[in-house]
């Protein structure tokens, strides 16, 4: 077998519980990490997105909302009574709506709603899944966070920068306690990524558009297979020694003060 049908199924036998699969990210990981040879189980609350993800990559769907302990329970339940273990989990669900603004602008219930969507969601998740992983004595977790986790933007979405800040630091702490029972525990932080939403808003908006692509060294925004791409890293035995952090898939935007012209 060549080198890269080695690198390319990294994940035979293994099982993967997604949340948030139906769509963007969680559904480029879902043909990824299918592609590599996991079993792959796709949770969402979108029946018909979810649904259609896990047919397309001959996985199991879930409807589950990742805000109700018992719905997270039983996704996780469904995919070691499926397949007989969890040994990937990706938390990645999450919801930027449009009432979630400057803390000047942005209300109790919108605050809230944002807060169980992206970060007690992951909570959940993370007690849910562990369990699992502590009798196999293995185990990867990677909760998505983002880079406004560890930049600010005036551009605000105050509850979402929260969340996120949240994401980053429940899963270092994670990582940090499992560590020794074989259960790795990261933080993605992706960049901005290239999505129908996000082109229909540019679109109509060329000048938000250039205000935010004149920060990111490479010029343009992330696909969502490169974001899958380093999911499948940190799903895999290749990531072994990286843990509790926070992994950025940003084009270097955190680490750029002056971009190339
Ligand atoms: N798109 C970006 O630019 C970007 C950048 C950094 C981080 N992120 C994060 O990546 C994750 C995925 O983002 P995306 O752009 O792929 O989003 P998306 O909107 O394309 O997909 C999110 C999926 O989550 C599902 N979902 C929403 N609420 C849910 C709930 N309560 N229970 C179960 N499923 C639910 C939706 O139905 C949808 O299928 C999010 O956590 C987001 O914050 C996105």
């Amino acid at each position: 077998m060549s080198t890269e049908e080695i690198i390319c199924r990294r994940l035979v036998g293994r099982t993967a519980v997604i949340t948030g699969a139906g769509s963007g990210i969680g559904l480029a990981t879902a043909r990824r990490l299918a592609s590599e040879g996991a079993h792959v189980v796709c949770g969402d609350i979108d029946e018909e997105a979810g649904k259609a993800a896990a047919e397309e990559v001959g996985g199991t769907f879930v409807q589950v909302d990742v805000t109700d302990p018992e719905e997270v329970e039983n996704l996780f339940r469904v995919a070691f009574d499926t397949y007989g273990s969890v040994d990937i989990a990706f938390n990645n669900a999450g919801i930027s709506p449009p009432d979630d603004d400057s803390i000047l602008e942005t209300g109790l219930e919108a605050w809230k709603r944002v807060q169980d969507v992206n970060l007690t969601s992951v909570y959940l998740c993370c007690k849910a899944a562990l369990p699992y992983m502590r009798r196999q004595g293995r185990g990867s977790i990677i909760n998505t966070a983002s880079f406004v986790a560890i930049m600010g933007a005036a551009t605000s979405q105050i509850s979402y920068t929260a969340s996120k800040g949240g994401v980053l630091a429940m899963s270092r702490e994670l990582g940090v306690q499992f560590a020794r029972e074989g259960i790795r525990v990261n933080a993605l932080c992706p960049g901005p990524v290239n999505t129908p939403l996000l082109r229909e808003l540019f679109a109509k908006d060329p000048e938000r558009a250039a205000r935010r692509l004149v920060h990111i060294p490479v010029g343009r925004f992330a696909e969502a297979d490169e974001i899958a791409a380093a999911v499948a890293f940190l799903a895999s035995d290749d990531s072994s020694f990286v843990n509790a952090a926070d992994f950025l898939v940003d084009g270097g935007i955190s680490g750029a003060y002056v971009t190339p012209l």
